[in-house]
């Protein structure tokens, strides 16, 4: 193990996480219930998951082990706040326990307020579709960085607030055939919650939700600032947008993917860079990858370089020093993760050479997870878990970033 945290200044190395994708048994969370649905867009339920609710340690001396110096993971608000106004003093001390334990074994938490997920109670009500959803996220805001800021490294407010509009240019998720399938499925969720409604962040009604987000993140970060003076960061999706045909209108397609939230990096100490590949744009619109181009196991095309892009984008547009929160690759092969990290490095220290900003990088993920809708059928993780056992087991690639991320602080 490392002995101490990384020192003011230091970059970090680390691995990305979220803790409906992790901790199992997320039960309060509005993510349970669609899983659950019938009919339901999801493969299979998150049951158990990686079992880190109780395994948070374990999972903190292996990153550590590994030679990481830092940790991205999520708080839970469906288990902190699990009815209205009601605050558990129980999960909050849980949650310390976890950034204590990160700290022990010298890795600095990056911790995210709501990666996706929301209390069921609070999607039952209509999510961020109602404009009282701004006061009741600062409210959590607020005593999460009371009990929790002073353990924390940097906090972030929503994981990938953008992901709406990556869904809507990407799945086409305001076609006919998409908003019909989750309709269902949150008809069936409210009605399974004894609710007219249910909103989610993954599959938002925009034009109801996302000004109230925005306001929602912005009061976050005040409440957070006000809690305890620790730096706040906003994590966008952002893939590499290229031109690929005559007449493509890159700005056009770009302003579709981020809207209002470049501006709403402003309060913002930082921003987390997401990145996982390239979009090619037309001239009447998304282009598929080319010909022949090598797709990892979510599809995509397999084209770490995007990382590159997607800094320079961060840096020109928003002005903020960068974290990469979150950059990785589904595959079975683990070689073909290697050769992705590899790339994405090459393009993080080109940016840092041009005298870009880039402090730390956070590659998804630590562990084979939940990966959303897919279920546990792609693998992301730097170290494979056992389904029944939860028995951790790294990667190649987990001891060739690892030493990547001790060869550098030494
Ligand atoms: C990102 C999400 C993360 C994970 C990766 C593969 O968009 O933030 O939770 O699912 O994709």
């Amino acid at each position: 193990m490392r002995s101490g945290m990384p020192k003011p200044g230091e970059f970090l190395w680390g691995t990305a996480t979220a803790a409906h994708q992790i901790e199992g048994n997320n039960v309060n969370s509005d993510f349970w219930v669609v899983e659950h649905a019938t009919p339901t867009l999801f493969r299979e339920p998150s049951g158990d998951a990686c079992d880190s609710y109780h395994r948070y340690n374990e999972d903190a001396a292996l990153a550590a082990g590994l030679g990481f110096n830092a940790h991205r993971f999520g708080i839970e608000w469906a288990r902190i706040e699990p009815e209205p106004g009601r605050f558990s003093a129980a999960a909050l001390d849980h949650y310390a326990r976890v950034l204590e334990s990160c700290r022990r074994h010298g890795l600095a938490p990056m911790v995210t307020l709501s990666h996706w997920t929301v209390p069921r109670w609070f999607a039952a009500r209509g999510g961020f579709e109602q404009a009282d959803s701004v006061d009741l996220f600062a409210r959590f805001a607020d005593k999460v960085g009371r009990r929790l800021g002073g353990l924390m490294t940097a906090a972030t407010t929503f994981n990938e607030a953008n992901i709406g509009r990556l869904a809507r240019v990407l799945f086409n998720a305001d076609g006919p055939r998409f908003r019909a399938a989750s309709r269902a499925m949150f008809a069936a969720a409210a009605e399974a919650s004894g609710s007219d409604r249910f909103a989610s962040v993954l599959f938002p009604d925009l034009a109801r939700s996302e000004e109230n987000q925005i306001a929602a993140h912005v009061a976050a970060v005040q409440a957070l600032k006000a809690a305890d003076d620790l730096p706040v960061g906003l994590t966008l999706t952002m893939q590499a947008v290229e031109a690929a045909e005559p007449g493509a209108d890159v700005e056009a397609f770009t302003d579709e993917l981020y809207g209002a939230w470049l501006g709403a990096a402003e309060p913002c100490d930082f921003v987390g860079v997401q990145t996982y590949t390239r979009i090619r744009v037309g001239a009447a619109g998304r282009l598929p990858p080319p010909e022949g181009a090598e797709r990892t196991g979510a599809g995509y095309e397999f084209y770490p370089q995007a990382l590159g892009d997607t800094i320079r984008f961060a840096a020109e547009r928003l002005r903020k020093p960068i974290y990469v929160t979150e950059n990785g690759i589904a595959t079975d092969d683990d070689a073909r993760r290697v050769a992705y990290i590899d790339a994405a490095l090459a393009e993080l220290r080109r940016a840092q050479a041009d005298g870009i900003d880039v402090r730390g990088y956070f590659h998804w993920s630590l562990l084979d997870n939940f990966e959303w809708t897919a279920g546990y059928s792609q693998k992301f993780g730097l170290v494979a878990v056992d389904r029944a056992s939860f028995e951790r087991t790294p990667k190649p690639s987990a001891r060739h970033l690892g030493r990547i991320a001790s060869s550098a602080r030494t």
